[in-house]
């Protein structure tokens, strides 16, 4: 099967009702992110962070994927599919996506501040002040928060180096390293851009604009590859 990778952002979740970040009414309107998502705020007042991810996990567990996120699962009938997320929230994995990398981090997981190593599942939506790892030293988001490496970003630069096609969908492209991934897609494979304000990118070729909402955008996609020889 032909391998498809797809980066994805906060606005494939748009339609499921998780807000996007950059948006008239995105997430960081109304929050400084520096002091909700970054080491900094994290040391200044660590109920401000905790309080805002248990709010986000809160969202999310209400939300439920959509169109765009479950064509996506489907079309491991087709290609061996490999989604690359900035997201944090789980909708692509609800939807039955089976390879997903999240280079954000994940709502639902906790992480030790003294070993980064020690991740938990989480099974519920609070994380507190008190709530400790198996060393006894508080548990914060796992989240990568700005001014972090992204551990991730290795598996998927591989990934992209050996797609057959490749897809962007619902990202400002405004972040990196995520935003630098395209430039590793091999020059002559297809690249699908998928947004409802497609996001300015420079020096790739093969690009396939599709300025239109995750859901629809994804279908038409769909339609595009199978008319596609590879
Ligand atoms: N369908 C498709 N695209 C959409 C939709 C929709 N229904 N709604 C919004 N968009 C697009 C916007 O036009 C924009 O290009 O989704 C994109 C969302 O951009 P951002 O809010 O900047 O989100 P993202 O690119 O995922 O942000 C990257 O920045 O704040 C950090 O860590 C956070 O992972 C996040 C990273």
């Amino acid at each position: 099967m032909k391998r498809l990778v797809v980066l994805t952002g906060a606005g494939i979740s748009a339609e499921s009702g998780i807000a996007t970040f950059r948006d008239s009414n995105g997430l960081w309107e109304g929050h400084d992110v520096m002091a909700v998502a970054s080491p900094e705020g994290w040391r200044k007042n660590k109920e401000v962070v905790l309080d805002f991810y248990n709010k986000r996990r809160e969202a999310c567990l209400k939300a439920q994927p959509n169109a765009a996120h479950l064509q996506l699962a489907e079309l491991e009938r087709e290609f061996d599919v490999t989604i690359i997320t900035q997201n944090v929230d789980d909708l692509h994995e609800r939807a039955g996506s089976s390879h997903v990398i999240h280079l954000h981090g994940e709502l639902f997981k906790s992480q030790s501040t003294l070993d980064p190593s020690l991740v938990y599942q989480m099974d519920h939506c609070e994380l507190n002040i008190g709530d400790t790892c198996e060393k006894g030293a508080q548990l914060r988001p796992f989240i990568v928060w700005f001014g972090e490496q992204v551990p991730m970003m290795e598996a998927a630069i591989a990934a992209t180096e050996n797609a057959a096609v490749f897809a962007v969908i619902g990202t400002s492209l405004l972040v990196y390293p995520a935003a630098g991934l395209l430039s590793y897609a091999p020059r002559s494979i297809p690249k699908f851009v998928i947004d409802i304000q497609l996001p300015e990118i420079a020096r790739v070729v093969n690009l396939i604009k599709i300025q239109d909402k995750a859901s629809s955008g994804v279908a038409k996609m769909i339609q595009s590859l199978r008319t596609m020889d590879f």
